[in-house]
């Protein structure tokens, strides 16, 4: 299966992108055919300073191979390298329905928030998203749940196509995992965990002990004292059952056992423990990347070639189907 997703480069990768998508990705690319893409055309929707926004791309990059996706397997490359992500974007402009996009949650959510920068790329920001994902003709995109309505224009947008123009791009599956595709705020359980939010709501994949200590220890729970999963009644609780269960690998009822009666601090101190182990490795490793750029480099330029090879013949079939001019 061909297989695209991708990231945005502001902000740190946190548990909840790592849960929810770069670590799914790692385990993809050991059987599919995989490309990952730093989306930094979808960052400029909200405003950037440009005298650091190149280095915020090359340090997600870092990220990204800290956190497991191998060079050897996937391909890795910068949105904005392969410029037929934005003509195919343009193309798929064109076929859009305006209702479809109006009525996407996060363009309502993010034009609250940006009231004083509400663009049109905010606004057709899912068009460019389905751009990326049909240039390569992708049959699987692996996201966190905050994505599955992006997905389904892309589906849409793909019917649509293949109905106009002949039969051309699969309609491909949202890949979710089966736990973690939403990751909560430590500080207000209610909300997914996001970057944008304030630095105790989220922890960054790689943050010294110590912070990452400080911070669960501080999460919101409730007034019971049982460690006990239930979404509706213990949100906060059940959100840090989830991140331990999946980055300990034990399922959350055996840790419902384990930690009966210990109370939420010891619960909370072995959690951090846990967060610990995972994001240690992660973080020697990054140290060690940002030592070696020119090989960093060197492998986001093999992965516009190797992107541009697949959207280049992409543009050409489409090109020809909507019957623009080709000599
Ligand atoms: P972005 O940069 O917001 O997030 C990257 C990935 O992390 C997932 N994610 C989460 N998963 C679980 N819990 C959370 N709290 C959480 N927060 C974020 C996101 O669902 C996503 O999978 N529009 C995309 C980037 C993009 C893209 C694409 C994705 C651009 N083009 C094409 C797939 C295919 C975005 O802003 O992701």
């Amino acid at each position: 299966m061909r297989i695209l997703s991708g990231i945005q480069p502001t902000g740190e990768l946190h548990i909840g992108n790592y849960l929810g998508a770069a670590k799914h990705w790692a385990e993809l690319q050991k059987e599919d055919e995989c490309l990952f893409m730093i989306a930094d055309l979808h960052a400029l929707t909200t405003s950037q300073n440009p005298e650091t926004f190149s280095a915020t791309t090359f340090q997600k990059t870092v990220e990204l191979l800290a956190a497991g996706i191998d060079p050897a397997k996937s391909v890795l490359f910068i949105q904005s390298h392969v410029r037929e992500h934005t003509e195919l974007a343009w193309l798929l402009n064109t076929l859009t329905p305006i209702g479809e996009l109006e009525r996407m949650t996060q363009y309502k959510d993010k034009a609250k928030k940006h009231k004083e920068n509400s663009n049109a790329g905010l606004f057709s920001y899912p068009v460019l998203m389905t751009a990326d994902i049909l240039l390569y003709k992708s049959e699987g995109v692996p996201v966190g749940e905050d994505q599955t309505q992006h997905l389904e224009l892309t589906r849409l947008l793909a019917k649509k196509f293949n109905t106009l123009y002949g039969n051309t791009f699969p309609e491909p599956k949202t890949l979710l995992v089966s736990s973690g595709a939403r990751i909560m705020s430590l500080q207000n359980p209610e909300k997914k965990m996001s970057k944008s939010d304030t630095p105790d709501s989220c922890i960054g994949l790689f943050e010294e002990a110590e912070h990452i200590k400080r911070k669960v220890m501080k999460a919101t729970t409730d007034t019971e004292k049982d460690i006990r999963y239930n979404l509706a009644k213990k949100p906060g609780i059940s959100n840090l059952l989830t991140i331990y269960s999946l980055l300990a690998g034990v399922p959350i009822k055996t840790l419902e056992k384990k930690f009966k009666g210990k109370g939420y601090a010891s619960f909370k101190t072995s959690l951090a423990g846990i967060l610990e182990e995972t994001v240690a490795p992660f973080r020697k490793k990054k140290k060690e990347l940002e030592t070696r750029e020119l090989y960093v480099q060197e492998i986001l330029k093999q992965g516009e070639t190797k992107a541009h090879s697949i959207a280049s013949s992409t543009m050409n079939e489409v090109r020809k189907k909507i019957g623009l001019l080709v000599f």
